[in-house]
């Protein structure tokens, strides 16, 4: 099954009086289970994939299907879907409100569910993240960059998505640190049967995370990538 199809995506962001295509008729097919990334330098379009896949920007044109469920351009994603798809952004620090605890940060998108034990879930999701409970009394400021993003996971984790996007994940943390990351997202991906997208600048990090990729330049996608590809290399471009 697909968890992911996009077909022939544009999105077009007003400039004044005249229109900026940041994205053109992109598209790709995910399997459920599976690791795409999406590569290219910056300002390529990459983020502005994502945000469209998560129903943070609405204003598209051609089609995505979530899981067979089609988005529907110029509304926001209800329902069930809507916890079934969450994002992780580049930048920690910015995603996370600096004057909300921890606890309250993870503790409110469940309340607004209606969950109950939502201490004991939040608890329960630091742990699988690799935090101790103390840090739920922590604002961000307080924590280091990987201990943040480890957060940021976690928040994405509690309403138990089906699809993850991440968005340079590991590109603002320490090179210390973003093997962790990488290896925590591998094993969430096992135990929470998640299919993710990857954006990532870093070769090394796509080749060794995804299944199959595609290069993106300039708004359009430029090469596809499957396992053999990517472990062969050579597709390699700028960092972003
Ligand atoms: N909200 C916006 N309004 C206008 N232009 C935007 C907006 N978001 C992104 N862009 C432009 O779209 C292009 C693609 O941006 P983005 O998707 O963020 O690239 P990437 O994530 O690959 O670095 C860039 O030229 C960027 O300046
Ligand atoms: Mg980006």
């Amino acid at each position: 099954m697909n968890a992911l199809t996009v077909k022939d995506l544009s999105v077009t962001f007003q400039a004044g009086a005249k229109g900026f295509t940041a994205v053109r008729g992109v598209g790709f097919e995910v399997e459920a289970g599976q690791t795409f990334g999406l590569i290219g330098p910056s300002g390529c379009g990459k983020t502005t994939v994502l945000r469209a896949i998560a129903g943070l920007n609405t204003n598209w044109q051609g089609e995505i299907s979530v899981f067979s469920q089609p988005l529907r351009s110029g509304h926001k994603i209800t329902g069930a879907l809507r916890a079934e798809i969450q994002m992780v952004f580049q930048d920690p620090y910015s995603s996370l409100h600096p004057r909300h605890r921890i606890a309250r940060i993870l503790g409110e998108p469940l309340s607004i569910r209606g969950a109950h034990n939502v201490e004991d879930e939040v608890r329960e999701t630091l742990a699988r993240v690799g935090l101790t409970s103390a840090v739920a009394g922590r604002y961000p400021h307080q924590l280091s960059g990987g201990q943040r993003q480890r957060v940021a996971i976690a928040r994405a984790l509690l309403l138990k998505p089906k699809l993850l996007l991440l968005d340079e994940p590991t590109s603002a943390l320490d090179v210390s640190v973003q093997a962790g990351i990488l290896n925590l997202l591998d094993e969430l991906k096992t135990s929470y049967g998640m299919t993710f997208i990857l954006v990532s600048h870093d070769p090394g990090v796509v080749a060794h995370m995804c299944d199959r990729a595609v290069t993106m330049q300039a708004g359009r996608i430029e090469r596809e990538l499957d396992r053999a590809a990517l472990a062969a290399g050579g597709w390699e471009m700028q960092p972003s």
